[in-house]
């Protein structure tokens, strides 16, 4: 089968040198990258896809090139290439193919899974985009939408530290009902309430460090200019048409919702109310624009192919199955009667344009889509959301953009949700944690590094106050802070002195301080590994593993007693045992420099890290890189890296 399908492909008109393209007599022109290896590529890729075996056979008949000819004529057409160097914009890749036709669904595989093999496996330098939803104004942040950004931060440190070029985007989401009806209840006009709360999250990202290259509102000028140029960019491609809708709306999610996803209370007041958030909904009945997105199902499984596009699995999974069950054409756009506060549909006044539509175009937006675009970050390299909002980021947002023409997001990071002491927060429950709060009790950094190092992406996270307080004490305080804190002790080192490692540590022998010193050699790569994965909580888990046996380490040498000996013995032991306890210390500090900005950017300032001796590559022990910036140091002043936090009972 392969070898037919093989026959089919030929290359290309002088115009599009630099791809081949499939010419059936049943579907039109669609260009995909040449170079015998990506072509081999494309091809296993369509060998995976579901329709292969149908229309193999068929593609194959249509075509009359034999395998020698066909690889003669790519031959011939890398040396042109290698003359040319033609670059073609993916853009025009993407307009001149035609996302559209049935069949043209399952010809190729799209370009995008070629880009993605590259995501992370290399070294070299790569622009990457980053981003957070935006968050609903109907309310200031609470620790759900705080680590929602320092997750997204962190991920983006991490990448510029490997020396990536990285765009952050974050910002606030200021259309439809439930933002109308908060303001309402707020009693300050829509825009006014709008700017005052965007305000609130612009300043948790100032607070908490989480450092955006863009943050956009939804309600900017720029960003409907961008609204109006996608919608009618979708409308002229044949993407929207006219309809009906009849179902039900929840506001609160801003959804329309199926009967299935509805049920009914039981008690005397009947509430029908959406399953899986449990909000109230409406019956609604009124015209709409409507989107195909019917026709994107054998895209989007195709998109999905790739386990790595949803992450972690189980989210992936989810996805597959929502998309598997069927889709049906949703509804784009509401009557400006019901909604008013919403971007007015281009050309036709009497509707707006529905809340999740104006709201996933954010991150088109952001990056100055359409008239300044900065392709060079598109598609976006990791989108993080919450399991709550995986649909529309799994399902609408690929379809729409490939509606458009442009590729769907290289990955989508999904998280669980933070309750509190086991209850889903809520407004009405009165259990909303808000981190301008709880940063007073145990600071923006013990915040982040709390809200980091608990969650894991697959599960929901609890917020406990004991256990945020064991976590802060005994970590940061005890093994990270207590550590620092007896290496520059008066008693043991007076002087402050830190000496070189590369010179010092070489002769310690004992079990122990091997083991430390092969735990400090093998953690930069590990923890790597674990950034890429997004797992963070287990990077700070392998830190705590690297300064814990510091500390015991530390406490098998006796230093308390060497630094009172004078034999010449002892002190080179002492200085040893330090040496190699600071650059546990300096090591551990630029791993997690990522999840907590602030501390170790003061603890390095201390030990007097210069800035550029701070990327991923300065995670490497200095004695295995034999540098040069392990000269003794003498450090000026004593810092407390983190207080210990008391005890709290305000929730
Ligand atoms: O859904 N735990 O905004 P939003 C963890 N505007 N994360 C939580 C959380 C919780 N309890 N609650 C919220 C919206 N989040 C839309 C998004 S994007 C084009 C539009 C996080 O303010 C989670 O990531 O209701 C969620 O998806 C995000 O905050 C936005 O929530
Ligand atoms: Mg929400």
């Amino acid at each position: 089968m392969a070898i037919s399908l093989r026959n089919t492909i030929r290359l290309s008109s002088p115009i599009f040198t630099k791809y081949v393209y499939i010419n059936t007599k049943s579907c039109n022109k669609r260009f995909i990258m040449t170079s015998r290896s990506k072509l081999e590529k494309v091809l296993q890729g369509l060998e995976k896809n579901p329709y292969f075996d149908k229309y193999a056979d068929k593609i194959a008949k249509s075509q009359k090139v034999s395998p020698e000819e066909f690889s003669q004529r790519v031959e011939n057409e890398e040396k042109k290439q290698q003359r040319k160097k033609v670059s073609v914009h993916l853009e025009r890749f993407y307009t001149q193919s035609s996302w559209s036709s049935p069949f043209l669904n399952i010809k190729v595989q799209p370009l995008w899974a070629h880009i993605k093999k590259n995501n992370f496996s290399d070294h070299a330098p790569k622009n990457m985009y980053i981003t957070t939803p935006i968050f609903y104004v109907n309310a200031g942040p609470h620790i759900g939408h705080l680590y929602t950004a320092a997750l997204a931060d962190a991920i983006a440190r991490f990448n510029s530290m490997l020396g990536h070029s990285v765009f952050l985007c974050t910002g606030t989401d200021e259309h439809g009902t439930k933002v109308e009806n908060a303001a309402r209840a707020a009693t300050l006009p829509t825009s006014e309430y709008c700017t005052k709360i965007s305000g609130e999250f612009l300043k948790m990202c100032d607070i908490f460090q989480v450092q955006y290259s863009e943050f956009i509102r939804t309600t900017e000028e720029r960003h409907q200019n961008a609204v109006h140029h996608f919608w009618n960019h979708l409308d002229e491609r044949g993407h929207i048409y006219m309809g009906k809708y009849a179902g039900w709306y929840s506001v609160s999610d801003e959804t329309f919702i199926s009967d299935a996803e509805v049920i009914q209370k039981k008690d005397i007041t009947g509430i029908k109310y959406m399953t899986e958030s449990g909000n109230p909904v409406e019956w609604t009945e009124e015209d709409s624009y409507k989107f195909r997105l019917t026709s994107f199902q054998d895209d989007l499984k195709h998109w999905l192919k790739d386990e790595n596009t949803v992450q972690p699995a189980m989210y992936h999974k989810i996805l597959s199955t929502w998309i598997e069950e069927g889709l049906q054409d949703i509804s784009i756009s509401r009557p400006i009667s019901r909604v008013p506060w919403a971007i007015p549909v281009p050309s036709d006044k009497s509707h707006t344009i529905y809340v999740w539509f104006d709201a996933l175009v954010n991150y088109l937006t952001a990056i100055g889509y359409p008239n300044s675009f900065s392709s060079q970050f598109w598609p976006p390299t990791v989108q993080v959301v919450g399991k709550d909002i995986l649909k529309f980021h799994g399902i609408l947002w690929p379809a729409f953009l490939m509606a458009a023409g442009l590729e769907p997001p290289k990955k989508l990071l999904c998280h669980g949700h933070w309750t509190i002491n086991d209850l889903k927060m809520s407004k009405f429950k009165r259990n909303v944690i808000s981190p301008f709060e709880a940063k007073d009790h145990y600071t923006p950094d013990g915040l982040r590094y709390y809200l980091l190092r608990q969650a894991v992406l697959h599960s929901n996270a609890n917020y406990n106050v004991g256990k945020i307080e064991n976590i802060l004490n005994n970590e940061l305080a005890g093994v990270f802070g207590n550590l620092l804190h007896r290496c520059l002790s008066k008693a043991i080192n007076p002087k402050r002195i830190i000496p070189d490692p590369t010179t010092s540590i070489s002769i310690l022998k004992s079990e122990i301080a091997l083991a430390n010193i092969k735990v400090l050699e093998e953690i930069s790569d590990l923890t790597r590994t674990l950034y890429e994965e997004c797992h963070l909580c287990h990077v700070v888990d392998a830190v705590m593993n690297l300064l814990r046996i510091t500390n015991r380490m530390f406490d098998y040498y006796h230093p308390w007693h060497l630094c009172k000996s004078v034999k010449l013995d002892s002190i080179k032991e002492l200085e040893a045992v330090l040496s190699l306890s600071i650059e546990s210390v300096r090591v551990a500090a630029i791993i997690l420099h990522p999840i907590i900005p602030r501390l170790t950017s003061n603890l390095l300032d201390t030990l007097q890290i210069s800035k550029e001796n701070r990327t991923w590559e300065d995670t490497k022990p200095l004695h295995v890189r034999n540098s040069l910036n392990g000269a003794e140091r003498i450090i000026s002043r004593n810092e407390v890296l983190f207080k210990k936090v008391r005890n709290e009972t305000y929730i």
